[in-house]
């Protein structure tokens, strides 16, 4: 049985954090879905971490369906949430729709996630109608990053963080389950946690939010191209993997990989008739 959105709904009220991870793949989710994480995302960072982009812009539907489909395939218990990529939810009420039903329908999600506030709230609402329960994101919202100027902290001014407020309150009254601050001062995201019913998920928001949410590659330390601020490692995968791969390649080229114990053998009187 799935996590499902009441049981995270309910974590708030009794004070129980929520760990949230991204995952891209089967074999990790796996792994992610044994620990015993109740949320996995299948991130549009997928773009970043995965596929070398960027940014999150360049990020298609076809290429989250694809990767949500391997997490979904590695896990019995987590919900598995969705990332909706730029551009599938701005157009149109119905294309939003669509496209978050593609997640669910084709990707076997539980669940879908998309960035903004006040000017998403038409669309989250027709989807939670149609049955689709939906993560909202505001804050340091990447797809928005050359409106936002770059990857910055955001809601520092008074207008700004009166602006994240009222974001937050619109996306709980269209009826979004759970809200990702991403990038916030923490004492702002402690207030905006304090005025909402539903939890708020933090990535570099502190500790006052009602649970936290990493990206793998960073806290896994296998993303090298930079650690962002927020993140923690709490292994440095990169290292134990250049060792591994350097330690395979040096065993191929002086001829002590493969040995007997990977290698399979045959019939002697059949290799003897070929030989003859
Ligand atoms: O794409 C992603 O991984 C995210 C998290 C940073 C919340 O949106």
């Amino acid at each position: 049985m799935r996590v499902t959105i009441n049981q995270i709904k309910e974590m708030k009220p009794k004070g129980e954090k929520i760990t949230m991870l991204t995952a891209y793949d089967y074999s990790t989710a796996k792994i992610v879905d044994e620990v015993g994480i109740p949320l996995i995302l299948v991130g549009d960072s997928l773009g970043m971490v995965v596929l070398g982009y960027e940014s999150t812009i360049p990020v298609t539907m076809a290429e989250m369906l694809h990767h949500t489909k391997a997490v979904v395939r590695g896990t019995e218990h987590s919900m598995v949430i969705g990332d909706m990529p730029f551009m599938t939810y701005h157009i149109s009420v119905a294309d939003a729709l669509h496209n978050a039903a593609r997640f669910i329908q084709e990707g076997g999600a539980q669940a879908v996630k998309l960035e903004g506030g006040v000017t998403v709230t038409e669309k989250v609402k027709r989807i939670v109608e149609c049955g689709i329960p939906v993560m909202g994101h505001i804050g340091l919202t990447p797809q928005s990053v050359h409106q936002l100027s770059g990857f910055k902290v955001q809601g520092k001014t008074l207008e700004a963080a009166t602006r994240l407020l009222k974001d937050a309150q619109a996306l709980e009254e269209a009826g979004a389950f759970a809200i990702v601050l991403e990038t916030v001062p923490a004492p702002l995201a402690t207030l905006i946690t304090q005025g909402l019913s539903i939890p708020t998920i933090g990535i570099g928001a502190g500790i006052g939010c009602d649970g936290q949410v990493q990206i793998i590659n960073d806290i896994l330390g296998s993303f090298t191209d930079f650690v962002p601020k927020h993140a923690k490692q709490y292994a440095k995968l990169s290292d134990i993997m250049s060792s591994a791969i350097a330690e395979y390649h040096n065993a191929v080229k002086d001829g002590s990989f493969p040995t007997d114990k990977q290698s399979f053998s045959m019939d002697e009187s059949i290799l003897a008739e070929l030989k003859g």
